[in-house]
């Protein structure tokens, strides 16, 4: 049975950790066995009845066979990933066993899949993903690695989202657009345009995000029409 450390102790690795309790118990071939989480104050602290075992430096020094990346943030996850798969660590796919997962989607490694998502066919999901509780990838739909489409958001058929994209909470992409790399959608937006690399955009329809403060180059970016 493979014996998996969860990478994060926070919010989202407790999410995951109970996604590796679910698979355990419905019968998968894998057992969590702890976090790795670089705030010393969790040093040894439990959650969900696991244990924060130390800092990330700490993973040669822990029995296991696999990882998962159990962190929100896709430019942080996007580094632990690549450190990690240069270090020759294996990644699991966690799928909550209330997933639905077409048969013929492709998911890549790494890639968590929260309760009551759906993976419509033809799809495929590269690396490292998280495609949150309730949400919606229709059929052919193509996610780049290190995205996260956020609880509850719907992306149509054959809508394409690149690498480290956000689509946020409650969000809709209609059927055949594109949400570029990095980019933001914001909670509750409707993607009517394909949004270009490095935007945020919100709004129904959704239109360039033009709060003063962060991101000051994603001000300057439009909404290709
Ligand atoms: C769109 C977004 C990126 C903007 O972030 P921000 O620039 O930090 O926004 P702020 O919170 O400073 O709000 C700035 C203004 O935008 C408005 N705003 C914020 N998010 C909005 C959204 N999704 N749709 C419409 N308006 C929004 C705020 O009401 C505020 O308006 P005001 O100036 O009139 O008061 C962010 O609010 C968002 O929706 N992120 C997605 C989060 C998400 O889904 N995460 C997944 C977690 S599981």
């Amino acid at each position: 049975m493979k014996r998996v450390l969860i990478i994060g102790a926070g919010g989202h690795a407790q999410v995951v950790a109970d996604i590796l309790v679910r698979m355990h118990e419905t019968g998968a071939d894998l057992t969590p066995i702890g976090f790795l989480d670089d705030n010393p104050h969790l040093f040894g602290e439990w959650r969900l009845g696991l244990p924060i075992l130390g800092p990330l430096a700490s993973i040669d020094a822990v029995d296991h066979d696999a990882v998962v990346i159990g962190i929100g943030d896709n430019r942080t996850r996007r580094t632990i990933y690549e450190r990690l798969a240069a270090c020759g660590e294996q990644f699991i796919v966690a799928r909550h066993p209330s997933a639905i997962v077409a048969c013929d989607a492709v998911i890549g490694a790494g890639t968590v899949i929260a309760a009551r998502a759906i993976v419509n066919a033809g799809a495929h999901i590269d690396v490292n993903v998280i495609l949150n509780s309730g949400c919606i990838v229709e059929h052919h739909n193509r996610i780049g690695a290190h995205a996260h489409i956020a609880p509850g958001a719907t992306l149509g058929g054959a809508v394409t989202v690149g690498e480290g994209a956000l689509v946020g909470i409650g969000a809709t992409v209609l059927p055949q657009r594109a949400v570029g790399a990095w980019s933001v959608v914001g909670g509750g937006a409707v993607v009517t345009s394909s949004v270009d690399n490095d935007l945020v955009v919100s709004g129904i329809p959704a239109r360039p995000h033009l709060t003063p403060g962060l991101m000051p180059a994603q001000r300057r970016a439009r909404v290709r029409v």
